[in-house]
């Protein structure tokens, strides 16, 4: 587009706007921001032909799954973008896990498959492109363990200090020693993600740190190239089902905040439901959902799914606003479900963390709830790769997750013998 896109930050209690000009990651009333842009002058169609135009691009901006869509992310000066190509991810047909789930036409979009793993990628391209726009020295974030591995790699591309605060002992160590690698001052808090959470953003405002958890509006405008990806790789007919993990509530208001600007444009002509799931010991959203009561925090959150064990979203206003408007639905699941889900997506050959496998979990709850149809067209989000969390494959394929009350319903233990061939020959009979 020749024309850059006028946008402005808007509070999405009291729709207060605020330039671009200055950092900020709330209101002044407390509500939180969404990134807005006047579009009423773009023609949807020509941006569609734009975006086709740069499917395959082999170099340069355009060559990343997220600034392919540039207009509708941020139209910033091009030498701000600190990017790692990422996005271009598979969308798989489900195999196994579709049958599973009892889906014909399931999609799984491995967001896995990104430079580092996971689809924070998508977010953190965006954020440290807005830490380079506003002049920062320093970026942090809370991290159940993916935000911190892809801050810390993307902030080493953008020649800035990284600080991440973790839960102690609670993150799994793929993610733990991506984040050591990559240079990021790890700061192992004495709490949980929710303390940490609070309390990186104190030491942001105090210390003068860009903060890039997904309550950075920026953040939110990357990972909505996930919804567009999928679209694109589906030739814009759209799906009837999204399903999603949900931890800090960010990932799910992207994509909804995606289709609604899409449909606004008229390059869909409906949007699709979105489900959102997440694991039933940490699961805030699902209680008020089903409930229909005010939000309440969840105390002390437990699950396997380390990346979503959060008792207290900070998106969870926005996650809802977006699931209305995609009249979808939110959905919990147990650790149980969670880890036979993981099985079937590992066993497609597909393979994700657990968290991750919340999206099958939930769809095959959701069929046998009859809220998805079992001919209807379904894409669940994968969110990390599968070797973030090995402690979690081996103990359930040694079955030895029992104390956290979950067997090795599909379990593959390995076999100790001899080193001989009729040792060999007994095993494989
Ligand atoms: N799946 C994975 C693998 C994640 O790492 C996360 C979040 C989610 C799902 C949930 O996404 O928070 O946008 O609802 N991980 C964050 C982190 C919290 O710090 O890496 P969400």
């Amino acid at each position: 587009m020749a024309n850059m896109i006028k946008a402005w930050l808007e509070c999405t209690r009291c729709n207060k706007q605020y330039d671009l000009e200055k950092v900020r990651y709330s209101c002044d009333c407390g509500g939180t921001l969404d990134m807005r842009r006047d579009l009423s002058a773009v023609d949807g169609q020509k941006m569609k032909q734009l975006w086709e135009d740069r499917w395959g691009t082999k170099r340069g901006l355009y060559a990343s799954g997220v600034w392919r869509y540039k207009e509708l992310i941020f139209d910033c000066e091009d030498d701000c973008v600190v990017s790692r190509q990422e996005g271009n991810t598979r969308l798989y047909d489900a195999g196994k896990a579709g049958e599973y789930a009892g889906l014909k036409n399931f999609y799984l979009k491995h967001e896995g498959e990104n430079p580092t793993g996971s689809f924070k990628d998508r977010g953190m391209t965006c954020g440290l492109t807005a830490a380079k726009f506003y002049h920062a020295n320093s970026v942090a974030c809370a991290s159940t363990g993916n935000t911190s591995a892809s801050m810390s790699s993307y902030a080493a591309i953008a020649g800035l200090r990284s600080v991440i605060f973790i839960p102690e002992g609670k993150i799994a160590y793929g993610k733990l020693a991506q984040a050591l690698a990559f240079g990021g001052k790890t700061l192992q808090i004495k709490g949980n993600f929710d303390d940490a959470m609070e309390l990186v953003q104190e030491v942001c405002d105090e210390l003068n740190i860009y903060l890039v958890n997904s309550i950075n509006p920026f953040r939110i405008e990357g990972q909505k190239a996930i919804g567009f990806e999928v679209l694109q790789q589906l030739d814009w007919e759209v799906p009837d089902w999204f399903v999603i993990p949900g931890g800090n509530l960010g990932n799910n208001t992207a994509l909804s905040k995606g289709m609604q600007e899409l449909y606004e444009l008229g390059i869909i002509n409906k949007i699709p439901k979105i489900a959102v799931i997440q694991a039933a010991g940490s699961a805030p959203l699902s209680k008020m959902w089903k409930d229909g009561s005010d939000f309440t925090a969840v105390k002390d959150p437990d699950t396997i799914a380390t990346a979503i064990k959060i008792g207290n979203p900070v998106s969870w206003e926005k996650s809802l606003r977006g699931i209305k408007w995609s009249g979808g639905i939110v959905e919990d699941v147990t650790e149980q479900e969670i880890m036979d889900a993981k099985a079937m997506v590992d066993l497609a050959g597909i393979g994700a963390e657990p968290a991750s496998c919340c999206s099958v979990a939930g769809a095959k709850k959701l069929v046998d709830m009859g809220i998805i149809k079992p001919e209807e067209t379904v894409v669940g989000i994968l969110t990390g790769n599968i070797l973030k969390d090995p402690d979690a494959v081996i103990g359930y394929h040694k079955d030895e997750l029992g104390s956290m009350g979950i067997k090795g319903n599909y379990a593959n233990a390995p076999l100790i013998i001899e080193a001989s061939v009729d040792a060999v020959k007994k095993a494989l009979l």
